[in-house]
């Protein structure tokens, strides 16, 4: 997939509400590590570092490395480190208090999933949180191998052992920037 297309195609976007209200959630507990999988143009990154956290931002997309930075203080870029990697080629994480993935882990191999959760799952830190998208199983393009689709009952089980305190699931057409399709996506709030 093209992903440099659909990143230039939405410039300076706003934060996904995920990211902001995993921190009300937080309360005051200060800023620690963050990870960002799929950080795309790095929205979420960038939003983290300016309210004082470390990140670790992973994408495949070429330039990668300068896009997530990009237009930042001094200050705040030195406190991400942008890391251009394939999801298929990650096998350890940073240790960290907060993991974000938004609408990025479905484009992960359906054979290399299950390595890449475990991967995620032992970086995050006691109470620390893991917020992201799952595809389910009326995504049109349920089916690919290239990717990965679960359902409710799946990312539970996933999540064994963690709090729950949402999946939101949301379902109906969607345009895209590789067309228009059915979109069913679940989207999960959890603590460890
Ligand atoms: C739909 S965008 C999401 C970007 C951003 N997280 C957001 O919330 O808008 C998916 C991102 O995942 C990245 N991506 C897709 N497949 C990947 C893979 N196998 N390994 C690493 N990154 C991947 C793409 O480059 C893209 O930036």
């Amino acid at each position: 997939m093209d992903w440099t297309n659909f990143i230039d195609g939405s410039p300076g976007r706003d934060v996904r509400a995920l990211v902001p209200r995993v921190l009300e959630l937080r309360g005051q507990t200060p800023p620690g590590v963050a990870v960002d999988l799929g950080s795309g143009d790095g929205t979420e990154s960038r939003f983290l570092a300016v309210n004082g956290w470390r990140v670790h931002s992973f994408d495949s997309a070429p330039d990668t490395q300068t896009r997530t930075v990009a237009g930042l203080t001094q200050l705040d870029a030195a406190r991400i480190t942008p890391i251009r990697i394939e999801f298929e080629e990650l096998h350890a994480l940073p240790r960290n208090d907060l993991t974000y993935a938004g609408r990025s882990l479905p484009f992960c191999a359906e054979a290399v999933f299950p390595s890449l959760w475990s991967a995620i799952r032992a970086s995050i830190r006691p109470s620390g949180w893991f917020v992201g998208d799952f595809f389910g199983l009326n995504d049109s393009w349920f089916g690919r191998s290239d990717m990965n689709f679960h359902s409710r009952e799946g990312i539970e089980l996933l999540l064994h052992g963690f709090e729950i305190f949402e999946i939101t699931e949301t379902e109906g057409p969607a345009d895209t920037p590789f067309g228009a399709k059915h979109l069913h996506i679940l989207t999960v709030i959890a603590r460890s």
